[in-house]
């Protein structure tokens, strides 16, 4: 990594003009036109002067944040003045934004009803007056945004009177970004922050990106890699990440930063990090006084400690409140929080060993320090005990700390669930993990994860702070690169604001708020989003498995093997008989022993624990009969095959969209959406052919190594061709490819067999993150599609990782005509093919 370079360096930095910044993508705040009749009963009541109360920065962002909605949605230009201007007695149609005491000092008679929280707002009408009123500055400002979604999705105001309330204290994204601009596990693009070891010249996005955190309630945003980079503390840096917290400032957005927890010997020159050594803590309490300095509202830090080769207490002897405690103490004066990372575990596992269990990891290295830890530590903890996957069951941790701050860490960042070009809305999945109830026993009241995370405990007991943790990396393409995931984003901040929100809701708000109110859309939208995460799990990793992907690499495609005999402790246990993790505590790792009694009852019992975390927790045999009667293998095989079918369908789902939705936003959910079903087939194809050769049982509807469509490549007539092994095996048919080497153009070619008709055919091949091979395909010497490999998947080799397809519908064959593949390579990548398919054409309508 590079060195950050000193302040001068960064003017030359990315200019204002860097493409890859873009104008500014809206996302949700989009502001589409409506009907103003339908808002305000006419169009003449329209309020035409926006006051603003108060000077607060904040303030006057939500007022120009009025202004802006008004002339969008509402196509009208607003006054914006101030409260002296709006003399009372003044019968014009008003809206007031104003803290409550700001109200009471303009018309003490507004003012009525309890008084408002932190962050809180009331919504309502008085007479001629919208009135936006906040318990505070920041109040005000979501005020607004809760305003203008209101109107937004046409909601009538005639009869306003909403008040809301923050669910929990923290609502804090983390973004994984580098120095040098990359962003670990981010799936858009460089950093909207850090380009070449400098802070950006241009922090306009990271201005936006605050606007968008704001415009749901998010109030934190920690701007670094949780592997950080101690170099960032330096003086130097320090005052250059002080003009992204200045960009972040008029939306009330605090910044924060990842900090290692060797810092004090890596860049401060002691001879050691220990946190109960006075040096160190000494050492930090004048370096967050100089942060104070340079950023007066920093938020606080994020630690990963004794993790994934992470630096940490334990080389000291040292616990995770010790070392939490020693950075919170230096923090304290300035009200700073220590968010201290539960995601702590061996990945040297011994494998062999069938009691060693990666999942029980954080309750067992935290739940003795329940209680050590200080006021401002809270505990960050993933939702799932391992990392991230595709379906994991609730962190049992969340109900073991009930004498310490906690906060649950969900991830936006599609690092396991397809990356982005996989479409998976998450809040159904989060929701299930915010709905778990811990209660300590049965006849108690229910205590979902939602309320330990605000502050209750299992012990009934109430805490200060609490929380939502979104790992989000967004980038400077798009944001998050895929328009549709930006739902993501949008209903975690929507999901920390009020967890008792739907999922269904969250996505139909914000189908509205960033495609308008057709009801065709919202429909067609809604319901993609709302399949998505289930169809994803079907063709990747189903019954609480997990994601079956490379989990020690890239994290994209299928490879299931990559997952055993390894010590990141993954394991599936997959043998000639079954699959699964034995976690149970009469025969296994006792890892469902560390829940609430009521839970470890349900998850210990066959019969109990539902179907969807069966090999999560129990290892079962293939030839196990489900709830609904069907065999293991059986469901693997058919929720493969009927994922995939259901992936392709997401497409002319879409594509009935055309000319509804944005051109732009459009074309890239198409141009994803077809990589997607294309990809589940890869998926679908490793998965169910890796588990039929490990149990050694066929499906019963024959599918599963019988594609009678495919004309692999290596059984066809080469030209400059050869033949490689592909490993993983299961992701190339028969395990082999061709690779076009030492030669500026290749072919391949067969001869059609079969009867006339129309055909749909796809040429699967391998699309490197580097180079752009060309392809064209000709049929009976006429090119019928023509193309480069340049969707820069993300690897460099022959796997599933990189598998894709080019299909050209409804072709005319006749019998005897050649179907002839002609390649070029580029640089490194040599023009690789699996096979091509060719599959009667559903719907022929010939040209
Ligand atoms: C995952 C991810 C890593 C990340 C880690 C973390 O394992 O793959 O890139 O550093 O989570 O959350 O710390």
């Amino acid at each position: 990594m590079l060195l950050l370079a000193a302040a001068a360096a960064c003017a030359q930095d990315s200019a204002p003009s860097d493409p890859a910044l873009g104008a500014g993508d809206p996302a949700w705040l989009a502001y589409n036109a409506v009907q103003p009749a339908a808002v305000f009963g006419a169009e003449s009541s329209v309020p035409d002067t926006i006051v603003a109360l108060g000077q607060d920065l904040l303030e006057q962002s939500a007022a120009r944040e009025l202004a802006l909605g008004w002339r969008g949605m509402l196509a009208h230009v607003p006054r914006v003045a101030d409260g002296a201007t709006a003399a009372p007695g003044n019968r014009q149609n008003l809206v007031v934004l104003g803290t409550q005491a700001e109200v009471r000092a303009w018309r003490p008679a507004l003012v009525n009803g309890p008084s408002l929280g932190p962050d809180s707002y009331r919504l309502r009408r008085a007479a001629n007056i919208l009135l936006v009123e906040g318990g505070d500055a920041r109040g005000v400002l979501y005020g607004a945004f809760a305003l203008l979604r209101q109107i937004a999705q046409q909601h009538s105001l005639q009869a306003l009177d909403i008040g809301s309330a923050p669910w929990a204290a923290v609502r804090w994204t983390n973004e994984w970004d580098n120095p040098n601009g990359t962003i670990e596990r981010g799936y858009a693009g460089p950093s909207i922050f850090f380009a070449d070891g400098h802070v950006r010249a241009d922090l306009s996005r990271a201005a936006a990106y605050a606007r968008l955190l704001a415009s749901v309630g998010i109030d934190g945003c920690a701007i670094n890699n949780v592997n950080a980079d101690p170099r960032l503390l330096l003086p130097e840096n320090l005052k250059q990440i002080a003009r992204i917290a200045d960009a972040f400032r008029p939306y009330g957005v605090r910044l924060s930063l990842s900090i290692d927890m060797s810092s004090p010997k890596a860049i401060g020159g002691l001879s050691s990090f220990d946190p109960l050594d006075p040096q160190v803590a000494a050492w930090w309490q004048a370096k967050f006084d100089q942060v104070y300095r340079d950023i007066p509202d920093f938020g606080g830090v994020v630690i990963k400690a004794d993790s994934e080769g992470q630096p940490g207490p334990s080389q000291y002897g040292r616990s995770p409140a010790d070392a939490a405690n020693v950075i919170a103490r230096a923090l304290a004066p300035h009200g700073g929080l220590v968010l201290y990372r539960g995601f702590v575990y061996n990945h040297h596992l011994d494998w062999h060993d069938m009691k060693a269990d990666r999942a029980r990891a954080g309750y067992d290295n935290f739940h003795k320090y329940d209680g050590k830890f200080d006021s401002n530590v809270i505990v960050q903890i993933k939702y799932g005990p391992i990392d991230f996957q595709v379906r994991e069951p609730v962190s049992p941790l969340f109900a073991a700390l009930p004498g310490t701050n906690e906060a649950i860490e969900l991830q936006i960042a599609q690092e396991y669930t397809g990356q982005q070009r996989h479409l998976v809305y998450l809040a159904p999945m989060w929701k299930i993990s915010l709905d778990t109830d811990m209660r300590a026993s049965l006849g108690a009241p229910p205590l979902p994860v939602s309320e330990l995370i605000a502050g209750k405990s299992v012990d009934g007991q109430r805490h200060s702070l609490g929380g939502f943790v979104g790992v989000a990396n967004v980038g400077a393409e798009g944001w998050l690169g895929n328009p549709l995931a930006l739902a993501n984003l949008y209903s975690f901040g929507r999901l920390a604001w009020n967890p008792r929100l739907s999922a269904a809701a969250i996505a139909d708000e914000w189908t509205r708020l960033t495609f308008g109110n057709d009801p065709t859309v919202r429909a067609i939208v809604d319901r993609l989003q709302m399949n998505s995460w289930h169809i994803y799990e079907s063709y990747t990793g189903p019954l609480g498995l997990g994601t079956l992907t490379d989990i020690i690499g890239i994290h994209f495609g299928p490879d299931p093997e990559s997952a055993e005999r390894n010590g990141w402790g993954q394991w599936l246990r997959a043998d000639r008989q079954g699959v699964g993790m034995d976690r149970t505590v009469a025969t296994g790792t006792g890892f469902i022993g560390q829940y609430p009694a009521p839970l470890a009852a349900q998850y210990e019992s066959l019969q109990t624990c539902p179907d969807n975390l069966l090999l999560f927790m129990h290892h079962v045999p293939y030839t196990y009969r489900l709830h609904d009667g069907k065999t293991l293998i059986q469901y693997i095989y058919d929720t493969h095959y009927w994922g995939a079918q259901a992936a392709a369908a997401q497409v002319p789902a879409w594509e009935s969209l055309r000319g509804k939705v944005p051109d732009a936003a459009y074309a890239e959910v198409l141009k994803r959406l077809q990589f997607q079903a294309g990809h589940a087939i890869v998926w679908r194809d490793a998965l169910t052919r890796w588990f039929a050769r490990m149990s050694g049982i066929p499906d019963d509807l024959h599918r599963v190594g019988n594609d009678p469509y495919r004309m692999v490549a290596p059984a066809m007539k080469l030209d400059g061709y050869t033949t490689v092994d592909v490993t993983p095996w299961e992701t190339a048919s028969d395990g082999k490819a061709v690779v076009c080497t030492g030669r500026a153009e290749c072919s391949l070619s067969f001869t059609w067999e079969k009867p006339d008709g129309w055909y749909d055919i796809a040429v699967q091949y391998f699309d490197f993150r580097n180079g752009a091979s060309q392809y064209t395909l000709q049929v009976a010497g006429r090119a019928i599609g023509s193309w480069a490999a340049d969707a820069a998947l993300p690897d460099n080799r022959i796997n599933g990782n990189t598998s894709t397809r080019y299909t050209v519908q409804n072709v005319a064959l006749h019998r005897g005509d050649t179907v002839r593949l002609l390649a070029r390579p580029d640089g490194r990548e040599p023009a690789p093919v699996d096979y091509i398919e060719l599959t009667p054409s559903a719907a022929v309508e010939p040209q």
